[in-house]
């Protein structure tokens, strides 16, 4: 075995090394996976080339736009990404976007392989009635909104209308979305929040908060760290349901297996305790709602086109399926909780281009160990020749930044046995244009793309605005303003 390994890492070496015949590798998307992976390949093959597209003119995906603005510490990873970006065999597209600026087929005509990490950009839905009335938002609009994504740069949630917002979930992107919400602004002013939402909130009405979980105390989907900030939010009245506290055998059982989940329980049942009996007057409120899922969001009249509420079934779980395993079934019994804001926070879904399997029910490319899988004309799975897949679009959309870290060794990890084994050609016998013809196709297609020399420009920008306002950043948050600073 260890013989084999030494082969192998001998081989890849041996053929990385003509310089004049570089290994082209193309990865989609310059989020987390996508840096990781390329900076596994560089280290891993000294003779690859490896292009970074990204459809936004910036790099970095969720750590620039989906990490929370007083999480700064979190983002100090970009430091290591731009290493990357910045080494010899590395190169940036920004503003190129596979599916309108170049094609899948394109790519691995242009390239000996793709690796394709471009994340989860849509929402899991829930199917019921109301869904598209004014005023209910997925979680990821309302997150790219205040963290100055440019596609919902003019989202302007309706902040001033309500005093309440609901969020259905408890994963840790509602746990963000609840603290934006309830934290006083003074403390959101220092960080790199986007000033049109900082603004926004600034004049925000929203008083109460509504944390809603289909599920129990014991098996809300977020992380202590994460809950243990929210609860401790400068003056905040947590209201949670004793009621809702009482554990069954199964969930005990769930809780000696699990430590994370032990600690959330006693967080909460500690909030619980430790709380008034109700809020003080103009005291921000949140509320944990357990047991409740939802059944239909509620009309401002017959007809009428803004949410008003959430009318949640009770719930209770399945214990059939054992520990671990435990599912929300509807009871039958009714309420409603009024709200003008509803932020559904129940999952993110990736999206395929043209040319790519997918998994459309589990909203993943089928893929083993990242090698993307198409089907022969029998039916049967086979992998893709030179085409792969790392980050939340291989595995679905959970998982911390450094989750994606060991995604793309395994991912590298194949490329480099296809490599070895010859499922992929040698790019000494089949040299591919790589970036020379990908930057003549963007050309011909009049494509402003934005190298990583551009990121620099909007990188200086932002930092030299965010001084002026004692602030790490001040986004550029529309496409205009990127690409102008970007391209002078
Ligand atoms: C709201 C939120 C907050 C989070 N906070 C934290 C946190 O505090 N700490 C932590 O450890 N983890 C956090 N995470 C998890 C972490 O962000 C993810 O694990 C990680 O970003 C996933 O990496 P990825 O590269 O697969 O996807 P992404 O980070 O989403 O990167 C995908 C990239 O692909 C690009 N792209 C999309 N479509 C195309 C296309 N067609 N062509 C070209 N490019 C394209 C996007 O612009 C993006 O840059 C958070 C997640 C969310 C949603
Ligand atoms: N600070 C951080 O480290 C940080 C911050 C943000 C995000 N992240 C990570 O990013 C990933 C994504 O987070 P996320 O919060 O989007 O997802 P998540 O952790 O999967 O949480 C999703 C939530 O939605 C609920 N849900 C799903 N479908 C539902 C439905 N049909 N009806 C009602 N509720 C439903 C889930 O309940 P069930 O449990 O019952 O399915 C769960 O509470 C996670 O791995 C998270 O840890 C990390």
């Amino acid at each position: 075995m260890v013989k084999m390994r030494m082969a192998i890492s001998l081989s890849a070496r041996k053929f990385s090394t003509f310089a004049s015949h570089p290994m082209r590798v193309c990865v989609v998307g310059s989020g987390p996976a996508g840096f990781y992976t390329a900076e596994k390949l560089l280290k891993t093959h000294e003779g690859a080339q490896v292009d970074i597209i990204d459809r936004l003119p910036t790099p970095f995906g969720l750590v620039r736009s989906g990490v929370a603005p007083d999480h700064q510490e979190t983002k100090v990873v970009v430091n290591q990404f731009s290493r990357v970006a910045v080494s010899e065999r590395c190169s940036f597209f920004g503003n190129v976007c596979l599916g309108t600026s170049v094609s899948l087929s394109e790519l691995r005509d242009l390239y000996h392989v793709v690796v394709l990490s471009f994340g989860a950009e849509s929402d899991r839905v829930l199917g019921i009635p109301g869904e598209d009335l004014k005023g209910i938002y997925a979680a990821r609009e309302f997150v790219w909104w205040y963290n100055g994504h440019p596609d919902c740069r003019k989202l302007s949630p309706v902040l001033k209308s309500t005093d309440s917002a609901v969020i259905l979930g408890q994963g840790n992107v509602a746990l963000d979305i609840a603290r934006i919400l309830l934290r006083p602004t003074s403390e959101l002013s220092t960080t790199d929040i986007a000033s049109h939402a900082l603004e926004a909130l600034e004049e925000s009405s929203i008083r109460k908060v509504y944390l809603v979980g289909r599920r129990g105390p014991v098996q809300a989907a977020c992380t202590a760290k994460e809950l243990r900030e929210v609860l401790g939010i400068k003056n905040l009245y947590v209201n949670i349901q004793k009621d809702d506290l009482r554990v069954t055998p199964t969930d005990e059982v769930e809780m000696k297996n699990s430590r994370i989940n032990r600690r959330i329980y006693e967080l909460l049942s500690k909030a619980a305790q430790s709380g008034t009996q109700s809020a003080a007057p103009g005291q921000r409120e949140l509320h944990f709602v357990f047991f409740r899922k939802p059944e239909s969001f509620l009309a401002s009249n017959v007809g009428g086109s803004k949410v008003v509420g959430v009318k949640l079934e009770k719930t209770m779980l399945n214990q059939r399926d054992g520990p671990g395993k435990q599912i929300a079934v509807g009871t039958g019994e009714y309420a409603h909780i009024d709200s003008g804001m509803v932020l559904k926070s129940i999952g993110y879904k990736s999206i395929p281009v043209d040319g790519l399997p997918f998994d459309h029910r589990k909203g993943v490319v089928p893929n083993i160990k990242g090698r993307v899988l198409g089907n022969n004309v029998d039916g049967s799975p086979h992998p893709q020749p030179g085409l792969y897949v790392c980050g939340w679009l291989k595995r679905g959309p959970t998982g911390i930044i450094a989750t994606n870290l060991y995604c793309a060794e395994e991912t590298v990890a194949s490329i480099t046995e296809d490599l070895e084994q010859g499922s992929l050609p040698s790019p000494l016998k089949l040299p591919k244009p790589g970036r020379e013809g990908l930057s003549q196709l963007l050309k011909s297609r009049n494509v402003r793309l934005v190298p990583f020399s551009g990121w620099e420009k909007i990188d200086a920008e932002e930092r030299r605005l965010g001084s002026l306002k004692n602030k790490p950043r001040e986004k550029l948050a529309s496409w205009e303003e990127l690409l102008e600073i970007a391209n002078q």
